[in-house]
Order: structure tokens, then C-alpha cells, then sequence
């Protein structure tokens, strides 16, 4: 399968990886047809594009990190636990305790999958981004916590304060962060408290271990001491919020929001990596872009020689130099059956990929 975004699908067109509506029912099953009405709802609800299952990419396999089933279940229960946060009753503490289960089989299931690395371009839609990002922002911290040698109970405690860093914003009147145009000063400043309202709440409420809910106050701090609330800079800032404020941005650059559209994974990378030094740790950064494929599985990519093609697998230790299948000779000819291993092949050594924005309209079912 591979990625294609919205504007080349077309009817008759088959569905790779299974897609969700804004109540994360499912909307388009795995195997479907694509139909001209399904292609209009989902430019409305702001998906990026689909994975498309087609002859030329059927050796292509794209695997999530988590399961579908864990992280669908995690966006529900952060949706509930958001929801109730400041209604005073049972509901919260209870979808909390569910959310500490779930939060301890996505540690598992990271733990067994040490080796993995973020190798798909994540599907999402504009509503219930807090929620969708929540759960990225928890899988993608502890992924990075992992390459630090974490225990397993301190990789549970980051992924607690991960998935509730944002929750401050749930006392934040809804006028200010759904507002279209530019913020006021005030507005702004307004935002700003969130992190303070976030710890405050959990500390105060319930039982989250301390360094999750001073992660939650960290998380926009920054390493060069611009962040708020406190301006501190360093290690005066958590390890934990340090990572989160790292998989914070770099899940929301690769998001489409109302405002602008997503960035590619290479091209975020490229932004977290400038940020070396400045937002943050350059050791942490270093970490991060290791466990983060920027042209993952099923992307089209265009190489120096000219030759097209999808990669199929690619190597933590050489992340930039992907396997290829190759589609399109240097002369736009069809080809089939040829593979390029950047990493491997004496003879590729010079060849690069210069465009990873490749669109090559599949083939229909
Ligand atoms: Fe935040």
C-alpha cells in the first residue's frame, strides 16, 4: 500500500489502511471501494490523504507503531477524560484509572517493538485534534524515552503527563482557542496559562505521580529559557518535559490544521532539528529524528538519478537512505521488479532523494 493525499483519489480506487470519522467510527473499512461521495468528506474533515492498496504497491506494508485498536480506544478515553475535567464528579477519576490501563499497554507494547521506528504518515482530521494528539504526543515521548533507557515505570510516569500536558486547556474559554484570527494580547496571555491551570488540576485532584504533572507545567518551556510559564532554560527543565515539548511540536508541524497544512515528516524533522540548541536539548533531538523515518514507508519518492519510486522498508541506523521499489526509469518509463537499497549498494552511494512529494495516481481496484 502507499500514501495518497486527497486531491489525486478517485473513484474505484481501493482502500489500504482502514479510515475514521470525527466519532472515530469507521468510515472507509480496509479493502473498500472509494466512492466520489467519500472523497469529499474526507477533504472536509481535513485527512491529508489515505493509504491506497494497488498492484504496483502491494509489497508495501505499513505498520503503526501501536495498534489501531489501542490507540482508537486511547483517543476515546482522553476524549472522555478532557471532557470531564472541571465537572467535579466520579466520571473523570474513573475514565482516568481506564486511561492509566491503556497508558500501560502502549509502555508494553513500545517495550516489545524496541527496535521500531515511526515509518507512516499519521492520518488525522481536524476534529478532535486535542485528543488524537494527546495519544501521538504519548506514544511519540515514550518512543523517545525508550532510546534513553527509561524503566518501564518511568516510561508509564512520561506518558501520563504526555497524553494530559494539554489538559490546562479545558479552563480556557472556548471563544479564545477555537478563535480563527489573531489572538489579542490578552488572548495570548490567556493561552499561556495553560500549563499552569493543567498542574494545578492534577495536582491538586488526583492521583498522577509528581513528575507527570510537572512535565505538564514544563512543556513550554524552552532550552534556551524563551519557553513560559517560569522562563527556565536546561536541565532546570524536566528530562520529561523536555521530551514531550519535542514530540508536542513535532506532532503538531506534521498536522493539518484549520490555518495551514501539515508538513511532511522530512520537513518537520528538519524544523525540530533547527531547534537544536534552542528549543531544545541537541541530545534529545539527536535521539528523536533516530526513531522517526522522514520518508516512511509508502511515500513517493523522486531520487537524483531521475528514477522514481515507493520506499519499502528503511533502517534506523541510515534513516535517510531508504529501500526503494522502483516504478519510473530516468526516461518516465514503467518498470517493475527493481529495488534500490541506498543503504546497502556501493553503486547508489551518490544518488539522494530530492523530492519526496510524489504523486503518482494509483492504479484503480
Ligand atoms: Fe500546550
Amino acid at each position: 500500500m502507499r500514501f495518497v493525499p486527497v486531491n489525486i483519489l478517485r473513484e474505484g480506487m481501493c482502500v489500504g489502511k482502514s479510515v475514521y470519522d470525527r466519532n472515530n467510527q469507521l468510515l472507509l473499512g480496509k479493502g473498500s471501494l472509494i466512492r466520489e461521495s467519500y472523497i469529499n468528506k474526507l477533504l472536509e474533515m481535513g485527512y491529508q490523504g489515505i493509504y491506497i492498496e494497488d498492484t504496483i504497491s502491494s509489497d508495501i506494508e505499513v505498520k503503526d507503531i501501536i495498534h489501531d485498536e489501542l490507540r482508537r480506544k486511547t483517543v476515546n478515553i482522553i476524549k472522555d477524560v478532557f471532557v470531564e475535567t472541571n465537572h467535579n464528579n466520579n466520571d473523570f477519576s474513573n475514565y482516568l484509572i481506564e486511561t492509566k490501563l491503556l497508558m500501560t499497554q502502549i509502555v508494553e507494547e513500545l517495550l516489545e517493538n524496541r527496535d521500531t521506528i515511526v515509518n507512516l504518515i499519521d492520518l488525522k482530521i481536524f476534529d478532535d485534534y486535542t485528543f488524537y494528539h494527546s495519544v501521538n504526543v504519548a506514544v511519540l515521548s515514550i518512543l523517545l524515552g525508550t532510546t534513553l533507557e527509561l524503566n518501564k515505570e518511568q516510561l508509564y510516569n512520561l506518558g501520563l503527563g504526555a497524553i494530559l500536558h494539554d489538559i490546562g486547556k479545558m479552563f480556557i474559554d472556548n471563544s479564545i482557542l477555537n478563535k480563527k484570527g489573531k489572538l489579542t494580547d490578552e488572548e495570548f496571555f490567556e493561552i499561556q496559562k495553560h500549563p499552569q491551570y493543567g498542574y494545578k488540576y492534577l495536582k491538586e485532584t488526583f492521583q498522577i505521580p509528581l513528575s507527570s504533572y510537572v512535565a505538564v507545567l514544563q512543556h513550554h518551556e524552552k532550552y534556551n529559557g524563551t519557553g513560559y510559564p517560569n522562563r527556565i532554560s536546561k536541565d532546570k527543565i524536566s528530562l520529561f518535559a523536555q521530551i514531550i515539548s519535542i514530540a508536542d511540536v513535532y506532532d503538531a508541524l506534521t498536522s493539518n490544521r484549520p490555518y495551514r497544512k501539515a508538513l511532511l515528516p522530512s520537513e518537520a524533522i528538519e524544523y525540530i532539528m533547527g531547534n537544536g540548541g534552542v528549543m531544545f536539548d541537541i541530545k534529545l533531538v539527536k535521539r528523536f529524528i533516530s526513531k522517526i523515518a522522514p520518508y516512511p514507508v509508502g511515500t513517493g519518492v523522486e531520487l537524483s538519478n531521475k528514477y522514481k519510486g515507493f520506499v519499502v522498508e528503511n533502517y534506523e541506523d541510515a534513516i535517510l537512505r531508504p529501500r526503494i521499489k522502483v516504478v519510473l526509469d530516468d526516461n518516465n518509463k514503467e518498470i517493475n521488479g527493481v529495488y534500490f537499497n541506498l543503504r546497502n549498494e556501493k553503486s547508489l552511494r551518490n544518488v539522494t532523494i530530492v523530492s519526496n512529494n510524489l504523486s503518482l495516481t494509483p492504479q484503480l481496484c
